[in-house]
């Protein structure tokens, strides 16, 4: 396993890659979640290029930059377990010299959820995207479904500039109880981990109430809200959302695929997860 810290020595080795390459961006402290990316790009390429790189951008002023969770070595371990071929790890120098200008913009499929909570997040993700794309060049990159907004927003991105790749969404790695799994789980004390599933249970009655026959979109998010505010620690509910799954518009009425998210504050950490109904 090779590791590179520059973009130059990574466009150098990405020239010297002959076919397929499948592309997972991560910003570290890895886990299943992580791995199950890695062992589909694996699986669907003839060559893995894995990045880690907690990317500034995309967080807030008031965000957990400084503090987001970092085990380098731990990483690494990991993904040579998954002989994985290139690590591509970027410095924030690197990536943004002084002087650096220019930024990516998706519209409209930005404006909510995620983007009306943590402004400039998606315009962060999509610059960093959009620059780890254009130094890997890959074949396949590779997005858990967990994010389901981003997801979106790096299609568009894909589809609006005529990149030359295909991106891959992978289904959402749960703890054995139905915990997404998240980098930022490690937060939660025992007891907010506990109270954190109230998450997948909203999630679960969604799917049982559409699986029963309920459409009504504005009847289901209620239920849901009302779950969770049952939840003692649940401290804040961002949105409960049901909404087309590719305009991310809220539906009245579920009469096409649909992404059921939520974000909620439990104690001090947010959480995040979604299903998807009737695709
Ligand atoms: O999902 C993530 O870990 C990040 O948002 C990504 C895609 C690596 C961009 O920094």
């Amino acid at each position: 396993m090779k590791v590179i810290n520059t973009i130059a020595e990574m466009k150098e080795a990405r020239h010297k890659l002959r076919g397929s390459v499948g592309f997972v961006p991560t910003m570290g402290y890895l886990h299943e979640g992580h791995l199950e990316l890695v062992r589909i790009a694996r699986a669907e390429n003839r060559n893995v290029v894995v990045s880690i790189f907690v990317n500034p951008a995309q967080f807030g002023p008031k965000e957990d930059y400084a503090s987001y969770p970092r085990d380098t070595e731990r990483d690494l371990a990991m993904l040579k377990k998954e002989r994985v071929g290139i690590v591509f790890m970027p410095s924030a120098e690197d990536m943004y010299p002084p002087g650096y200008s220019t930024w990516v913009d998706v519209e409209k499929v930005t404006e909510r959820l995620e983007g009306a909570v943590r402004p400039g997040h998606f315009r962060g993700v999509a610059t960093a995207v959009n620059k780890l794309f254009n130094i890997v060049d890959p074949t396949r990159a590779y997005f858990g479904q967990k994010d389901a907004q981003q997801l979106v927003v790096i299609k568009k991105m894909v589809a609006d500039l005529n990149m030359n790749l295909e991106v891959i969404a992978v289904p959402t790695v749960r703890e054995p109880d139905g915990l997404a799994m998240s980098s930022r789980n490690v937060y939660l004390n025992p007891e907010e981990r506990k109270s954190a599933l109230v998450l997948y249970k909203a999630l679960t009655l969604a799917q049982k109430l559409w699986n029963k026959g309920e459409t009504n979109a504005g009847l289901i998010r209620k239920e849901m809200s009302s779950l969770i505010q049952r939840e003692p620690r649940a401290a804040r509910i961002d949105y409960v959302s049901i909404a087309d799954a590719e305009t991310l518009e809220e539906l009245a009425r579920i009469d096409r695929p649909a992404v059921v998210s939520l974000a909620v504050k439990i104690g001090k950490p947010r959480l995040i997860d979604n299903i998807i109904l009737g695709a």
